[in-house]
């Protein structure tokens, strides 16, 4: 299974996600976005009324999880489109009150269990390219192909700025560039499945690049290690 998955980790705001789908197009295969899973148990959670970080406990999300109405349907491209309660939660995930109380909910282990099940489900049906912060360390360590993407904290505040979308309703780049370190934080001294390169991933730094030259160079280093 594991061996026809491409896995990309990487920080917040680092572009991996747009660089995954435009590699997955490339390449003719499904895309998945598992940092869309972590957004979408965080929108069941705040409309469960768990508002703030203290309260993203395992207690206190297992209920959650318990009615949770989670799956996927793949798309006309091969490409799975995540639905919450029968129905596509589209910007919903991305707005300002998701993202700020998302990395809290990714720290509690029955999420992550949860969602573990559901990302190691959707591989064995073909080449996948699957996105995310643990993809590489923990759901496929066997994955055949590794990258992690990244970039410097400046021009990830910019790019997340300049990200259709997401609405940071007159924020300044310091605020911005300030809410990705409190992500990045959260992300990488977790207890379990912390965010950071498998020891044999490739990492690319890609301040300064374009998704075209990223997306070329992991083509080539993946044509070159076949
Ligand atoms: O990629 P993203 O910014 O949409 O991810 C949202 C959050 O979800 C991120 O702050 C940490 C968490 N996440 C995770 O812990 N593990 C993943 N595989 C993907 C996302």
């Amino acid at each position: 299974m594991a061996d026809s998955v491409i896995a990309i980790d990487g920080p917040a705001a680092s572009g991996k996600s747009t660089v995954a789908a435009r590699l997955a197009g490339r390449l003719g295969i499904a895309y998945v976005n598992t940092g869309n899973m972590f957004r979408a148990v965080t929108l069941a959670a705040r409309r469960a009324g768990i508002t703030q970080a203290a309260d993203c406990t395992a207690e206190k999300l297992i209920p959650v999880l318990e009615r949770l109405d989670l799956d996927y349907e793949r798309n006309a491209e091969g490409n799975f489109e995540l639905r919450l309660n029968g129905t596509f939660p589209g910007e919903a995930l991305r707005s300002p009150e998701v993202a700020a109380l998302v990395s809290p909910v990714a720290t509690v282990g029955p999420v992550r269990e949860f969602l573990k099940r559901r990302q190691r489900e959707m591989a064995g049906h073909g080449w996948l390219v699957m996105e995310g912060r643990d993809i590489g360390t923990v759901i496929f360590p066997h994955a055949r192909y590794k990258f992690f993407v990244t970039a410097s904290p400046l021009e990830r505040a910019r790019r997340r700025l300049a990200q259709e979308g997401e609405n940071f309703s007159g924020a300044t780049l310091e605020e911005v560039a300030k809410a990705i370190a409190e992500r990045d934080r959260i992300d990488s001294t977790r207890e379990i499945a912390p965010l950071k390169p498998a020891p044999d991933a490739v990492t690319v730094d890609t301040t300064g690049m374009s998704i075209e030259e990223v997306v070329d160079f992991i083509v080539g280093r993946m044509e070159h290690e076949a």
